[in-house]
């Protein structure tokens, strides 16, 4: 069994790897990424000894890398993390990365599944591409698609465009959806690191709007278990919901890190909101538990203590991102929240 990786130097995609190669020693595991400022090979330097892990520098939306990736290995199964992930990129610094990556690159990747006869491939989407709930509710699959942010967009097109492989072409395609991950090896401008980090450098916690912006939290390795789910036993063409059952409002995950930080909560600002900032999210994972019998395994507590211990005991990690360009990104977003 060979699987490829796309974006498996990124926040899941690492996770992934790691939890594959842990959970499935005779399997062989292929990680293309292209390496953006979202990339990091540190992230994965406890699994480059494994004989059955191979790295590969490639773009997902260059069809000579992928053309060339799947000539030279028989894939039986790809999973595509490959993108761009954060909504405040796609809204201040423009959307043509999020579309070349998100869209043209999921398109090549198709094509070359198509092509190359992949047994099957799976997208990694995500809940955003349902749009905002009212007070009530939670997201099913059956909810309608309706995208506020062009991040969310682009993935909502990619959806579209792996659906349409398998009615068309019959390929073998599943896709899942899932909610606000958070753990170990997250890149620090998500809000959880970022507080984290911000917390233990004593520096101000930029909070949008009110606060009171509900997101439903997964800890990253129950996303992976998710996936691996659905991989391996969902129909072809089918879609799941992955969600953590932890559904709070912005303000209280703030409050709580900064307690496990022993921090005092003078260091929180409420900021200029976000445009378009989508007001609630919840999952309804019911249909992945009764036909895959999966369930997130950590509560919330569990998780966010993992978590904060992790970015305690790895400061080298993120403390290298921090510098350099993050600086400048940093600055460009937040100077004018923070001086208003
Ligand atoms: P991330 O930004 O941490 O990682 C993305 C990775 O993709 C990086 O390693 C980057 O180098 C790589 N990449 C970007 N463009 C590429 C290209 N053209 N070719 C090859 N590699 C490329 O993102 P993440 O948070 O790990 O998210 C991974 C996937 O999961 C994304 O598709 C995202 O939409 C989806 N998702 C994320 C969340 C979340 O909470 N983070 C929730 C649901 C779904
Ligand atoms: P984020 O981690 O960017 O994920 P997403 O936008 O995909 O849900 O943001 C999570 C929530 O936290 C979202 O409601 C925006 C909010 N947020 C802040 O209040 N301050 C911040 O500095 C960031 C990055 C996010």
């Amino acid at each position: 069994m060979k699987i490829l990786v796309t974006g498996g130097a990124g926040f899941i995609g690492s996770n992934f790897v790691r939890y594959q190669l842990e959970h499935y020693p005779d399997q062989e595991l292929v990680n293309l990424d292209a390496l953006t400022y979202a990339g990091n090979l540190e992230s994965l330097t406890d699994c480059e000894e494994n004989p059955n892990y191979t790295f590969v520098k490639g773009d997902i939306a260059e069809v000579s890398d992928i053309e060339k990736l799947f000539a030279e290995h028989s894939f039986d199964m790809v999973v595509n993390f490959a993108a761009e992930s954060h909504v405040d990129r796609s809204l201040h610094l423009g959307n043509d990365t999020f579309i070349r990556a998100n869209i043209l690159g999921v398109q090549i990747l198709l094509d070359a599944a198509r092509k190359f006869k992949v047994p099957r491939f799976m997208q990694v989407s995500t809940d955003e591409v349902y749009g905002s709930l009212g007070p009530q509710g939670r997201f099913t699959e059956e909810s309608l698609i309706q995208p506020n942010n062009p991040y969310a967009a682009t993935k909502t097109s990619a959806d579209f465009l792996v659906r349409a492989a398998h009615k068309s072409f019959g390929l073998d395609v599943v896709t899942t959806r899932c909610s606000n991950n958070f753990g170990p090896f997250q890149f620090p401008e998500k809000l959880i690191p970022l507080m984290i980090a911000n917390a233990s450098e004593d520096k101000v916690l930029p909070v949008y709007g009110d606060g009171m912006h509900i997101r439903d939290w997964i800890y990253v390795e129950d996303h992976c278990s998710g996936i691996d789910a659905v991989l391996r036993k969902a129909k072809p063409g089918s879609i799941y919901n992955l969600g953590g059952d932890h559904d709070v409002p912005n303000i209280e995950i703030v409050k709580l890190i900064l307690k496990a930080l022993d921090k005092p909560e003078s260091l929180i600002k409420y900021v200029e909101d976000r445009p378009g900032h989508d007001r609630r999210y919840a999952m309804d994972s019911s249909k992945a538990k009764a036909d895959l019998g999966w369930s997130p395994s950590f509560t919330f507590a569990e998780g966010i203590k993992l978590t904060v211990d992790w970015y305690l005991a790895n400061k080298k990690w993120w403390e290298r991102i921090r510098s350099g360009d993050y600086l400048k990104y940093y600055e460009e977003m937040y100077q004018s929240r923070l001086n208003n």
